[in-house]
Protein backbone atom coordinates (compact mmCIF):
# COMPACT_ATOMS: atom_id res chain seq x y z
CA UNK A 1 0.00 0.00 0.00
CA UNK A 2 1.61 3.56 -0.83
CA UNK A 3 1.76 6.04 1.98
CA UNK A 4 -0.55 8.58 1.90
CA UNK A 5 -0.22 12.12 2.40
CA UNK A 6 -3.19 11.54 4.81
CA UNK A 7 -1.95 8.70 6.81
CA UNK A 8 1.07 11.03 7.51
CA UNK A 9 -1.56 13.67 9.10
CA UNK A 10 -3.59 11.02 11.23
CA UNK A 11 0.55 10.49 12.86
CA UNK A 12 1.15 14.03 13.39
CA UNK A 13 -2.37 14.30 15.19
CA UNK A 14 -1.58 11.51 17.52
CA UNK A 15 2.65 12.71 17.77
CA UNK A 16 2.31 13.57 21.60
CA UNK A 17 5.72 15.55 20.60
CA UNK A 18 3.53 17.61 18.14
CA UNK A 19 2.91 20.57 20.36
CA UNK A 20 6.91 21.16 20.60
CA UNK A 21 6.68 22.80 17.34
CA UNK A 22 5.42 26.05 18.60
CA UNK A 23 8.40 26.71 20.70
CA UNK A 24 10.12 27.13 17.18
CA UNK A 25 10.56 30.12 15.11
CA UNK A 26 10.40 28.44 12.25
CA UNK A 27 9.64 30.23 8.78
CA UNK A 28 6.77 29.65 6.77
CA UNK A 29 6.66 27.43 3.53
CA UNK A 30 10.41 25.89 4.34
CA UNK A 31 10.60 22.09 5.70
CA UNK A 32 14.03 22.05 7.45
CA UNK A 33 15.61 18.98 7.22
CA UNK A 34 19.13 20.51 8.73
CA UNK A 35 18.53 20.39 12.52
CA UNK A 36 21.33 17.94 12.68
CA UNK A 37 23.56 21.20 11.62
CA UNK A 38 22.05 24.11 12.74
CA UNK A 39 19.35 24.10 14.82
CA UNK A 40 16.33 26.58 14.42
CA UNK A 41 15.72 29.40 16.87
CA UNK A 42 13.72 28.88 19.93
CA UNK A 43 11.16 31.19 20.37
CA UNK A 44 12.47 32.01 23.93
CA UNK A 45 15.90 32.76 22.72
CA UNK A 46 15.51 36.53 21.87
CA UNK A 47 14.01 37.53 24.84
CA UNK A 48 16.34 35.43 26.83
CA UNK A 49 19.46 37.26 25.02
CA UNK A 50 17.87 40.54 25.75
CA UNK A 51 17.66 39.89 29.36
CA UNK A 52 20.59 39.21 29.69
CA UNK A 53 22.11 41.88 27.51
CA UNK A 54 19.87 44.88 28.88
CA UNK A 55 19.08 43.44 32.41
CA UNK A 56 22.32 41.28 33.51
CA UNK A 57 24.97 43.08 31.58
CA UNK A 58 23.46 46.57 30.41
CA UNK A 59 22.46 47.03 34.69
CA UNK A 60 24.05 44.54 36.53
CA UNK A 61 27.60 44.93 34.64
CA UNK A 62 30.30 43.40 36.21
CA UNK A 63 28.40 42.19 39.26
CA UNK A 64 26.96 40.03 37.07
CA UNK A 65 29.50 37.51 37.32
CA UNK A 66 28.50 36.89 40.64
CA UNK A 67 24.77 38.01 40.97
CA UNK A 68 23.72 36.50 37.86
CA UNK A 69 25.55 33.52 38.31
CA UNK A 70 27.62 33.96 34.99
CA UNK A 71 30.92 32.56 36.37
CA UNK A 72 28.36 28.94 36.91
CA UNK A 73 26.57 28.55 33.90
CA UNK A 74 29.04 26.35 31.92
CA UNK A 75 28.89 23.83 34.89
CA UNK A 76 25.17 24.63 35.48
CA UNK A 77 24.49 24.08 31.84
CA UNK A 78 27.04 21.10 31.54
CA UNK A 79 24.78 19.23 34.53
CA UNK A 80 21.63 19.87 32.50
CA UNK A 81 23.51 18.30 29.12
CA UNK A 82 24.84 15.76 31.22
CA UNK A 83 21.06 14.08 31.76
CA UNK A 84 20.41 13.82 28.26
CA UNK A 85 23.61 12.04 27.68
CA UNK A 86 23.52 9.72 30.93
CA UNK A 87 26.74 11.45 32.52
CA UNK A 88 27.18 11.97 36.00
CA UNK A 89 26.72 15.59 37.61
CA UNK A 90 30.07 17.30 37.80
CA UNK A 91 30.96 15.33 34.90
CA UNK A 92 30.30 17.47 31.98
CA UNK A 93 31.32 21.05 31.24
CA UNK A 94 30.63 23.54 28.79
CA UNK A 95 33.52 24.88 26.78
CA UNK A 96 35.12 25.94 23.40
CA UNK A 97 34.40 23.92 20.43
CA UNK A 98 34.27 20.50 19.71
CA UNK A 99 37.51 20.60 17.95
CA UNK A 100 39.01 22.10 20.88
CA UNK A 101 37.43 19.76 23.45
CA UNK A 102 38.85 17.11 21.28
CA UNK A 103 42.28 18.75 21.60
CA UNK A 104 41.98 18.92 25.11
CA UNK A 105 40.56 15.41 25.89
CA UNK A 106 42.61 13.45 23.53
CA UNK A 107 45.47 14.67 25.90
CA UNK A 108 44.51 13.66 28.45
CA UNK A 109 43.98 10.07 27.43
CA UNK A 110 47.33 10.10 26.00
CA UNK A 111 48.71 11.08 29.28
CA UNK A 112 46.96 8.41 31.15
CA UNK A 113 48.67 5.62 29.00
CA UNK A 114 51.91 6.25 28.35
CA UNK A 115 53.20 3.46 27.23
CA UNK A 116 50.54 3.32 24.21
CA UNK A 117 51.29 5.38 21.06
CA UNK A 118 48.06 4.54 18.81
CA UNK A 119 45.11 6.46 18.27
CA UNK A 120 42.63 4.42 16.51
CA UNK A 121 39.24 5.98 14.90
CA UNK A 122 37.70 4.76 11.64
CA UNK A 123 38.60 6.27 8.26
CA UNK A 124 35.37 7.98 7.85
CA UNK A 125 35.00 9.73 11.07
CA UNK A 126 34.25 13.59 11.29
CA UNK A 127 37.81 14.70 9.40
CA UNK A 128 37.77 17.50 12.81
CA UNK A 129 38.71 14.54 14.96
CA UNK A 130 41.11 12.97 13.07
CA UNK A 131 42.79 16.22 12.14
CA UNK A 132 43.24 17.25 15.89
CA UNK A 133 44.43 13.28 17.11
CA UNK A 134 46.92 14.12 13.44
CA UNK A 135 47.96 17.44 14.60
CA UNK A 136 48.51 16.64 18.40
CA UNK A 137 50.45 13.68 17.48
CA UNK A 138 53.07 16.24 16.03
CA UNK A 139 52.80 18.36 18.43
CA UNK A 140 53.60 15.83 21.42
CA UNK A 141 56.48 14.36 19.17
CA UNK A 142 56.52 10.87 20.75
CA UNK A 143 55.58 8.82 18.13
CA UNK A 144 51.70 9.23 18.70
CA UNK A 145 49.85 8.20 15.51
CA UNK A 146 46.38 7.27 13.96
CA UNK A 147 45.34 4.06 12.76
CA UNK A 148 42.37 4.57 10.41
CA UNK A 149 40.22 1.47 9.73
CA UNK A 150 36.56 0.75 8.69
CA UNK A 151 33.76 0.99 11.76
CA UNK A 152 33.29 -2.84 11.76
CA UNK A 153 36.75 -3.19 11.80
CA UNK A 154 37.34 -1.34 15.09
CA UNK A 155 36.67 -3.70 17.78
CA UNK A 156 39.47 -6.16 16.21
CA UNK A 157 41.73 -3.34 15.59
CA UNK A 158 42.12 -2.62 19.20
CA UNK A 159 45.44 -4.32 19.98
CA UNK A 160 47.93 -3.41 23.23
CA UNK A 161 49.81 -0.77 21.48
CA UNK A 162 45.91 1.71 21.34
CA UNK A 163 45.88 4.22 24.54
CA UNK A 164 42.66 5.51 22.75
CA UNK A 165 40.02 4.39 20.40
CA UNK A 166 38.26 8.10 19.62
CA UNK A 167 35.04 7.84 17.68
CA UNK A 168 32.12 9.43 16.57
CA UNK A 169 28.79 8.00 18.05
CA UNK A 170 26.55 8.82 15.06
CA UNK A 171 28.36 9.28 11.69
CA UNK A 172 27.96 12.32 10.09
CA UNK A 173 27.86 11.38 6.89
CA UNK A 174 25.74 8.19 6.77
CA UNK A 175 23.75 8.24 10.21
CA UNK A 176 25.20 5.02 11.08
CA UNK A 177 25.45 4.55 14.51
CA UNK A 178 28.24 2.46 16.95
CA UNK A 179 27.22 0.10 19.68
CA UNK A 180 28.33 2.66 22.45
CA UNK A 181 28.31 -0.29 25.27
CA UNK A 182 30.23 -3.24 22.90
CA UNK A 183 33.11 -0.80 21.71
CA UNK A 184 33.70 0.61 25.12
CA UNK A 185 33.80 -2.56 26.55
CA UNK A 186 36.23 -3.93 23.63
CA UNK A 187 38.36 -0.99 24.34
CA UNK A 188 38.79 -1.64 28.02
CA UNK A 189 39.50 -5.21 27.45
CA UNK A 190 42.40 -4.31 25.60
CA UNK A 191 43.44 -1.76 27.98
CA UNK A 192 42.55 1.13 25.99
CA UNK A 193 39.99 4.24 26.58
CA UNK A 194 37.67 5.60 24.65
CA UNK A 195 36.38 8.68 24.11
CA UNK A 196 32.78 9.48 21.93
CA UNK A 197 31.65 12.49 19.90
CA UNK A 198 28.15 13.02 20.16
CA UNK A 199 27.79 15.57 18.06
CA UNK A 200 24.81 13.67 15.89
CA UNK A 201 23.76 12.10 19.39
CA UNK A 202 23.21 14.36 22.14
CA UNK A 203 19.47 15.15 22.03
CA UNK A 204 18.73 12.74 18.51
CA UNK A 205 19.24 9.53 20.35
CA UNK A 206 19.60 8.05 23.82
CA UNK A 207 23.00 8.00 25.12
CA UNK A 208 24.11 6.09 28.44
CA UNK A 209 27.86 7.41 29.13
CA UNK A 210 27.52 6.18 32.42
CA UNK A 211 26.24 3.09 31.84
CA UNK A 212 28.20 2.50 28.88
CA UNK A 213 31.54 2.52 30.50
CA UNK A 214 32.81 5.51 28.59
CA UNK A 215 36.37 7.33 29.59
CA UNK A 216 35.65 10.96 27.81
CA UNK A 217 32.68 12.26 25.25
CA UNK A 218 32.66 16.02 23.35
CA UNK A 219 29.70 17.58 21.54
CA UNK A 220 28.22 20.09 19.95
CA UNK A 221 25.77 22.64 21.15
CA UNK A 222 24.34 24.05 17.76
CA UNK A 223 22.87 21.25 16.28
CA UNK A 224 19.71 19.09 18.35
CA UNK A 225 20.41 21.03 20.76
CA UNK A 226 19.43 23.96 19.06
CA UNK A 227 21.86 26.39 21.22
CA UNK A 228 22.62 28.96 17.56
CA UNK A 229 25.37 29.29 15.13
CA UNK A 230 28.42 28.64 16.92
CA UNK A 231 27.06 27.70 20.16
CA UNK A 232 29.99 26.50 22.74
CA UNK A 233 30.42 23.08 22.70
CA UNK A 234 30.56 20.61 26.22
CA UNK A 235 33.18 18.01 27.00
CA UNK A 236 32.80 14.92 30.37
CA UNK A 237 35.42 13.07 31.74
CA UNK A 238 34.31 10.10 33.67
CA UNK A 239 34.34 10.15 37.40
CA UNK A 240 37.48 7.65 37.45
CA UNK A 241 39.97 10.48 35.56
CA UNK A 242 38.45 13.43 37.02
CA UNK A 243 40.84 14.21 39.47
CA UNK A 244 44.08 12.43 37.57
CA UNK A 245 42.90 14.50 33.64
CA UNK A 246 45.75 16.60 32.97
CA UNK A 247 44.87 19.15 30.68
CA UNK A 248 46.17 20.44 27.93
CA UNK A 249 45.08 24.20 27.95
CA UNK A 250 46.06 25.05 31.49
CA UNK A 251 44.14 28.31 31.33
CA UNK A 252 43.44 31.26 34.91
CA UNK A 253 39.74 29.64 35.09
CA UNK A 254 40.69 25.96 35.23
CA UNK A 255 42.84 26.53 38.30
CA UNK A 256 41.98 25.42 41.82
CA UNK A 257 41.47 29.46 42.85
CA UNK A 258 41.39 31.36 39.89
CA UNK A 259 41.34 34.77 41.98
CA UNK A 260 44.62 34.25 44.01
CA UNK A 261 46.35 35.34 40.82
CA UNK A 262 48.93 32.78 41.40
CA UNK A 263 52.31 32.21 39.44
CA UNK A 264 51.80 28.60 39.22
CA UNK A 265 49.11 26.48 37.67
CA UNK A 266 47.54 24.08 39.74
CA UNK A 267 44.54 22.40 38.55
CA UNK A 268 40.66 22.89 40.16
CA UNK A 269 39.09 19.67 41.46
CA UNK A 270 36.71 18.17 39.13
CA UNK A 271 35.15 18.98 36.02
CA UNK A 272 35.94 23.08 36.42
CA UNK A 273 39.92 22.00 35.39
CA UNK A 274 38.64 21.39 31.94
CA UNK A 275 37.58 25.04 31.79
CA UNK A 276 40.22 27.44 30.36
CA UNK A 277 39.10 31.25 29.88
CA UNK A 278 36.52 33.39 30.22
CA UNK A 279 33.09 32.01 29.12
CA UNK A 280 30.60 33.43 26.26
CA UNK A 281 27.84 34.55 28.56
CA UNK A 282 25.39 35.62 25.50
CA UNK A 283 26.14 32.35 23.80
CA UNK A 284 25.71 30.27 26.83
CA UNK A 285 22.25 32.37 27.40
CA UNK A 286 21.18 31.36 24.10
CA UNK A 287 22.64 27.44 24.08
CA UNK A 288 20.45 27.14 27.80
CA UNK A 289 16.92 27.93 26.49
CA UNK A 290 17.83 24.72 23.54
CA UNK A 291 19.32 22.67 26.17
CA UNK A 292 15.73 23.40 28.78
CA UNK A 293 13.39 22.44 25.67
CA UNK A 294 15.27 19.35 24.77
CA UNK A 295 15.31 18.55 28.53
CA UNK A 296 11.14 18.85 28.02
CA UNK A 297 10.75 15.59 25.42
CA UNK A 298 11.11 12.69 26.73
CA UNK A 299 13.40 10.91 25.08
CA UNK A 300 11.75 7.45 24.46
CA UNK A 301 9.05 9.67 22.72
CA UNK A 302 12.19 11.54 20.59
CA UNK A 303 13.66 8.31 19.69
CA UNK A 304 10.13 6.27 18.60
CA UNK A 305 9.17 9.25 16.15
CA UNK A 306 13.09 9.54 14.96
CA UNK A 307 13.01 6.04 13.61
CA UNK A 308 9.35 5.91 12.12
CA UNK A 309 10.62 9.01 10.40
CA UNK A 310 13.70 7.85 9.25
CA UNK A 311 12.05 4.42 7.95
CA UNK A 312 8.78 6.37 6.20
CA UNK A 313 11.19 9.24 5.00
CA UNK A 314 13.56 6.59 3.17
CA UNK A 315 10.42 4.82 1.98
CA UNK A 316 8.31 8.21 0.59
CA UNK A 317 11.66 8.62 -1.15
CA UNK A 318 11.79 5.00 -3.11
CA UNK A 319 7.84 5.65 -3.39
CA UNK A 320 7.73 8.59 -5.34
CA UNK A 321 11.52 9.16 -6.83
CA UNK A 322 11.48 5.19 -7.98
CA UNK A 323 13.71 2.73 -5.85
CA UNK A 324 16.52 3.17 -8.16
CA UNK A 325 16.99 7.25 -8.10
CA UNK A 326 18.59 7.55 -5.23
CA UNK A 327 21.07 4.65 -3.27
CA UNK A 328 20.08 4.65 0.85
CA UNK A 329 23.29 5.15 2.76
CA UNK A 330 22.13 5.08 6.28
CA UNK A 331 21.13 1.52 7.82
CA UNK A 332 17.78 0.01 7.70
CA UNK A 333 18.29 -1.55 11.07
CA UNK A 334 16.70 0.98 13.39
CA UNK A 335 18.99 -0.67 16.19
CA UNK A 336 22.24 1.06 14.05
CA UNK A 337 20.71 4.24 12.30
CA UNK A 338 20.94 7.53 14.07
CA UNK A 339 18.61 10.47 13.20
CA UNK A 340 19.12 10.92 9.94
CA UNK A 341 18.65 9.61 6.40
CA UNK A 342 21.20 9.91 4.12
CA UNK A 343 20.75 9.14 -0.01
CA UNK A 344 23.45 9.12 -2.50
CA UNK A 345 23.50 10.21 -6.04
CA UNK A 346 26.66 12.13 -8.24
CA UNK A 347 24.20 14.95 -8.83
CA UNK A 348 24.22 15.37 -5.51
CA UNK A 349 25.36 18.96 -4.56
CA UNK A 350 22.64 19.99 -7.64
CA UNK A 351 20.26 18.44 -6.74
CA UNK A 352 20.17 19.88 -2.99
CA UNK A 353 20.59 23.32 -4.23
CA UNK A 354 17.23 22.77 -6.19
CA UNK A 355 15.53 21.62 -3.60
CA UNK A 356 16.28 23.81 -1.09
CA UNK A 357 15.05 26.56 -3.78
CA UNK A 358 12.12 24.65 -3.29
CA UNK A 359 12.04 25.39 0.93
CA UNK A 360 13.19 22.18 1.54
CA UNK A 361 16.77 22.44 3.35
CA UNK A 362 19.06 19.59 3.98
CA UNK A 363 22.83 19.69 3.54
CA UNK A 364 25.17 17.99 0.81
CA UNK A 365 28.02 15.90 1.71
CA UNK A 366 31.06 15.37 -0.39
CA UNK A 367 31.10 13.36 -2.66
CA UNK A 368 27.93 12.42 -3.50
CA UNK A 369 25.43 12.65 -0.30
CA UNK A 370 22.26 14.65 0.06
CA UNK A 371 21.58 14.41 4.30
CA UNK A 372 18.81 15.17 5.96
CA UNK A 373 18.25 15.27 9.82
CA UNK A 374 15.40 14.25 11.49
CA UNK A 375 14.39 16.28 14.47
CA UNK A 376 11.37 15.13 16.22
CA UNK A 377 10.71 18.20 18.24
CA UNK A 378 9.79 20.15 15.31
CA UNK A 379 9.45 18.16 12.56
CA UNK A 380 5.80 16.42 11.55
CA UNK A 381 5.31 13.67 9.45
CA UNK A 382 3.01 15.71 6.82
CA UNK A 383 6.25 17.37 6.54
CA UNK A 384 8.08 14.14 5.21
CA UNK A 385 5.60 13.87 2.50
CA UNK A 386 6.24 17.67 1.68
CA UNK A 387 9.76 17.11 1.40
CA UNK A 388 9.80 13.69 -0.75
CA UNK A 389 7.43 14.83 -2.83
CA UNK A 390 9.43 18.25 -3.89
CA UNK A 391 12.63 15.91 -4.10
CA UNK A 392 10.37 13.85 -7.24
CA UNK A 393 9.69 17.42 -8.38
CA UNK A 394 13.56 18.64 -8.96
CA UNK A 395 14.05 15.10 -10.51
CA UNK A 396 11.36 14.74 -12.51
CA UNK A 397 11.81 18.31 -13.88
CA UNK A 398 14.88 18.08 -13.80
CA UNK A 399 15.58 20.78 -12.15
CA UNK A 400 19.18 20.27 -10.57
CA UNK A 401 20.47 20.98 -13.99
CA UNK A 402 19.78 24.99 -14.27
CA UNK A 403 23.20 26.09 -14.43
CA UNK A 404 22.97 28.17 -10.56
CA UNK A 405 22.67 25.18 -8.69
CA UNK A 406 26.02 23.92 -9.35
CA UNK A 407 28.06 26.76 -8.23
CA UNK A 408 29.50 25.52 -5.14
CA UNK A 409 29.49 28.15 -1.94
CA UNK A 410 31.50 27.98 0.80
CA UNK A 411 29.39 25.99 3.45
CA UNK A 412 27.48 23.38 1.85
C1 LIG B 1 31.00 14.70 14.38
C2 LIG B 1 31.37 16.14 14.42
N1 LIG B 1 32.32 16.56 15.26
C3 LIG B 1 32.67 17.85 15.34
C4 LIG B 1 32.06 18.80 14.55
C5 LIG B 1 32.46 20.25 14.53
O1 LIG B 1 32.98 20.70 15.67
P1 LIG B 1 33.27 22.25 15.96
O2 LIG B 1 32.35 22.62 17.07
O3 LIG B 1 34.69 22.28 16.40
O4 LIG B 1 33.05 23.03 14.70
C6 LIG B 1 31.05 18.41 13.69
C7 LIG B 1 30.38 19.42 12.84
O5 LIG B 1 29.55 19.20 12.06
C8 LIG B 1 30.70 17.05 13.61
O6 LIG B 1 29.76 16.64 12.76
Amino acid sequence: MPITRADLEALDRQDPLAPMRALFDLPAGVVYLDGNSLGPLPRATPGRIAEVTEREWGRGLIRSWNDAGWIDLPARIGDKIARLIGAAPGTVMVADSTSVNLFKLIAVALGERPDRRVILSEKRNFPTDLYIAEGLATLLSQGHRLRLVEAEDIPGAIGDDVALVMLTHVNFATGAMHDMAAVSAAAHDSGALVLWDLAHSAGAVPVDLAGAGADFAVGCGYKFLNGGPGAPAFLHVAPAHLDRARFPITGWLGHAAPFAFEPGYRPAAGIARATAGTPPILSLAALEVGIDIALRAPMDQVRAKSLLQGRLFADLVAQECGEATFRLVSPRDDERRGSQVCLAHAEAYPIMQALIARGVIGDFRAPDILRFGLTPLYLGYADLWDAATALAEVMRREEWRQAGFRTRRAVT
